[in-house]
């Protein structure tokens, strides 16, 4: 407590270079923060983008990535009131501060002071880091509030939430990212209720999230979009009832989807990040209603293909970040229900792998052979 830590971390020194599993030394954590021992971490497709350096400005090496983790806090600094040494804990990139006019408002998950930020490479408290390499010659960047692929990080207690220790941290780690992005997208940003019709843009952890929210609240159609056929059995298992392979089509899919529900969707997902995809989704939803909303991260600068005019026909589009739940007030209830049974999360950890092979980890999602390879560190 207090001092310096050096423990391993993977760092990216690179775009689209491998991970090196390094030596780095970790501050102790400064007023308002705390010092984690990650357990377990995965890896989400934003990790993904920012290790390829989709998105230019977004480019900062070295750097440690990483969002999706559990832990247990190892200290904290002498402002924290909320945590403790030894609490279970999560980390989430999208923070919720208590204090600002967002987090004061009730239908706003957005924070003013530790939102996500996908520029910011520093602790947003004092824009310095708190990693180190090289004897402290070299500093080394954060990611998403978080940087999880570390066997320590510092985190500011506004990223971090606190669980009952009896909850296993393997299942819990699936809530800081993936799992509460799509269910949440389905039961707090639309409000899916029993009886209607969801259309899900891609079948990742978070499409298929998407899907399990939407079977958990009685979506009587959950139709699947994606262009590897090999996620549909596992959709099937997520409540997927229909499949479309766009590969295989001869007509756009908002035709097919327009088709089998006999209208349009009441609403649709888009969680792949592509623009055309969005366009589909938008088009595939009913008029007069129909809502369209966007999980997916666009790292691409360009703007929406929708003209405006299509926004006459009563269909709507609304962007949804962390499932649009309020991470520290919202997220612990949140994850007792789907932990009782809602969701069934198991069907998320796909693979497993010690922390060292991180980089094979990184390989199964760019395949599309895993939803979450949880690594133990
Ligand atoms: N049409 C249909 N499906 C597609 C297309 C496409 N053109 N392109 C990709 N997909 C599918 C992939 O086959 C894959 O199954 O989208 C899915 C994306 O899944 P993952 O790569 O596992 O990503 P995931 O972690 O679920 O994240 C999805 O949300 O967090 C954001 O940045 C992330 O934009 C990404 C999205
Ligand atoms: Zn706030």
């Amino acid at each position: 407590m207090g001092k310096v830590i050096t423990c391993k971390a993977a760092v990216a020194r690179g775009p689209s270079q491998p991970l090196v599993i390094e030596e780095v030394q970790v501050d102790p954590p400064k007023r308002t923060e705390i010092r984690i021992r990650i357990l377990f971490t995965s890896i989400c497709h934003t990790d993904l983008a920012a290790w390829k350096g989709e998105n230019e400005s977004q480019r900062a090496y070295p750097r440690i990535l990483g969002h999706e983790a559990s832990g247990v806090i190892e200290s904290v600094g002498e402002e924290v009131t909320d945590l403790k040494p030894r609490d279970h804990v999560i980390p989430i990139f999208h923070g919720e501060c208590g204090d600002c006019v967002y987090c004061h408002h009730p239908s706003t998950n957005i924070c003013k002071n530790f939102g996500v930020d996908p520029m910011r490479k520093e602790m947003p408290s004092d824009g310095k880091v708190r990693f180190w390499s090289k004897g402290r010659g070299e500093p080394i960047y954060h990611f998403l509030n978080t940087s999880t692929f570390s066997e320590y990080t510092v985190i500011d207690s506004s990223c971090v939430v606190k669980f009952d220790p009896r909850l296993p941290l393997k299942k819990l780690s699936l809530f800081s990212c993936g799992v509460s992005t799509g269910v949440g997208a389905v039961w707090f940003t639309a409000n899916v209720q029993a009886g209607q019709k969801v259309a899900v843009f891609g079948l990742g952890a978070v499409g298929l999230a998407v899907a399990a929210g939407a079977r958990a609240r009685g979506a009587s159609q959950i139709i699947g979009v994606d262009i590897n056929p090999n996620k549909f059995e596992k959709g099937k298992a997520m409540g997927i009832t229909d499949f479309i392979n766009p590969n295989e089509l001869q007509k756009p899919v908002h035709e097919v989807v327009k088709k089998l529900t006999g209208g349009g969707a009441d609403y649709s997902f888009e969680c792949t990040g592509n623009l055309q995809i969005l366009r589909e989704a938008f088009l595939s939803t009913q008029m007069g209603w129909g809502l369209t909303v966007l999980v997916g991260v666009h790292a691409k600068p360009d703007t929406l293909p929708i003209h405006p005019m299509e926004l006459f026909s009563g269909q709507s589009l609304k962007g949804c970040i962390f499932g649009g739940l309020k991470g520290k007030t919202q997220l612990p209830s949140f994850a007792a229900q789907c932990l009782e049974g809602a969701v069934n999360l198991d069907e998320f950890i796909t693979h497993e792998l010690p922390f060292e092979r991180i980089n094979e980890a990184f390989q199964l999602l760019i395949d599309g052979k895993s939803l979450r390879c949880v690594l133990k560190l």
